[in-house]
C-alpha cells in the first residue's frame, strides 16, 4: 500500500468494500478493520479492548460491531466501547477518499480525536480533505478509567462476616467479590439476582446459601473466578454450612443494572 505526504495510506479501492461491509487492511504495520456503512467508510483497530479479540468478523448492526468472543460492542465511527465486558475504546482512525481509493491515517490514541468518516459519493480529486466528523457517542467517547481492586467499593463485607446471617448480610459480603477486569464488585455491577437462605440438612443451626448470579456476557472469562470468590467469601461466615452459586443468564445482564457507584467508577455517565 502506498502513502501520501500527509501520512494517509491507500488501503483499498472504493468499490472493493460492499455497503454494508468490512475488510481487514494494513496501515503502517497495524491491522485495521475498515467498514463501509451507509455510504461512509470508518476505520478502527481490529482489537477488542476486553481481551484482544479480533473485531472484523463480528456481527455488524448499523454502526455497531460485536466482538465475536464475548459480545462487547463498539461504535465503528468512534471506537467507543458501548457494552460490557469492554469498557475502553479501541482506536479509531482517519479516513479519506481520494482518486477512487480509500485512505487511512493512524491515530495514536484511542477514541480521543472523535470519529472520521467520508461520504462515498463522487470521488474527489487529489487533496480531498476530511469531512466533518459526527459527534462521538456519550458512552465511551473517551477511554474509561481502570481502577485497582483496592478502589472498588467493598462495603461492609468484613463486618458482615461477624454479624447475624441474613440475605442483606450475604449481599454485603459479596461486595468483597470484585470483577478482575472491571474492578467493580459483583453487587454494584448488578450481577446478583437473588440470595436464598435455607436451614442446612447436614449442619444443625447453620444455613445453606444459594446465590443467583449472572455474568456480563455468556462466555465471561472471569466467570470461574467470580464463582469461586463468591463461594469462598460467603463461606467464611460462621453460620454458613454451604454456598451454592447458580449462574442465571435469563434475564440477561444489561448495563442499567449497575449502581451509580459502579457507573462512577467506570466513568459511565
Ligand atoms: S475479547 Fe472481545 S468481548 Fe472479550
Amino acid at each position: 500500500m502506498s502513502g501520501d505526504a500527509s501520512g494517509f495510506v491507500r488501503v483499498a479501492a472504493v468499490g472493493d468494500v460492499p455497503d454494508p461491509g468490512r475488510t481487514l487492511v494494513e496501515v503502517d504495520g497495524d491491522v485495521v478493520a475498515l467498514f463501509h456503512v451507509d455510504g461512509r467508510f470508518y476505520a478502527i483497530d481490529d482489537v477488542c479492548t476486553h481481551d484482544g479479540g479480533p473485531l472484523v468478523d463480528g456481527e455488524l448492526t448499523d454502526f455497531k460491531i460485536a466482538c465475536p468472543r464475548h459480545g462487547a460492542k463498539f461504535d465503528i465511527r468512534t471506537g467507543a466501547a458501548l457494552t460490557m465486558p469492554a469498557v475502553r475504546a479501541t482506536r479509531s482512525h482517519e479516513v479519506k477518499l481520494d482518486a477512487g481509493g480509500v485512505w487511512v491515517r493512524l491515530r495514536r490514541s484511542a477514541g480521543s480525536d472523535g470519529p472520521s468518516a467520508h461520504a462515498t459519493g463522487p470521488v474527489a480529486g487529489p487533496g480531498e480533505s476530511a469531512a466533518p466528523a459526527p459527534a462521538a457517542t456519550a458512552a465511551g467517547a473517551t477511554d474509561r478509567p481502570s481502577f485497582p481492586a483496592s478502589a472498588a467499593p467493598t462495603g461492609a463485607a468484613s463486618a458482615a462476616t461477624s454479624g447475624a446471617l441474613s440475605e442483606d448480610a450475604v449481599r454485603e459480603m459479596l461486595k468483597g467479590v470484585v470483577d478482575p477486569e472491571l474492578f467493580v464488585n459483583v453487587v454494584d455491577l448488578g450481577l446478583i439476582y437473588g440470595v436464598t437462605l435455607s436451614p442446612s440438612a447436614d449442619a444443625a443451626g447453620k444455613q445453606h446459601v444459594a446465590v443467583d448470579m449472572t455474568m456480563t456476557s455468556p462466555a465471561c472469562p472471569a466467570g470461574p473466578q467470580l464463582i469461586a470468590d463468591a463461594k469462598r467469601t460467603v463461606g467464611t461466615h460462621p453460620e454458613v454450612a454451604a454456598v451454592e452459586v447458580r449462574i442465571v443468564m435469563d434475564p440477561p445482564w444489561t448495563p442499567d443494572r449497575m449502581t451509580d457507584a459502579a457507573r462512577d467508577q467506570l466513568g459511565i455517565f
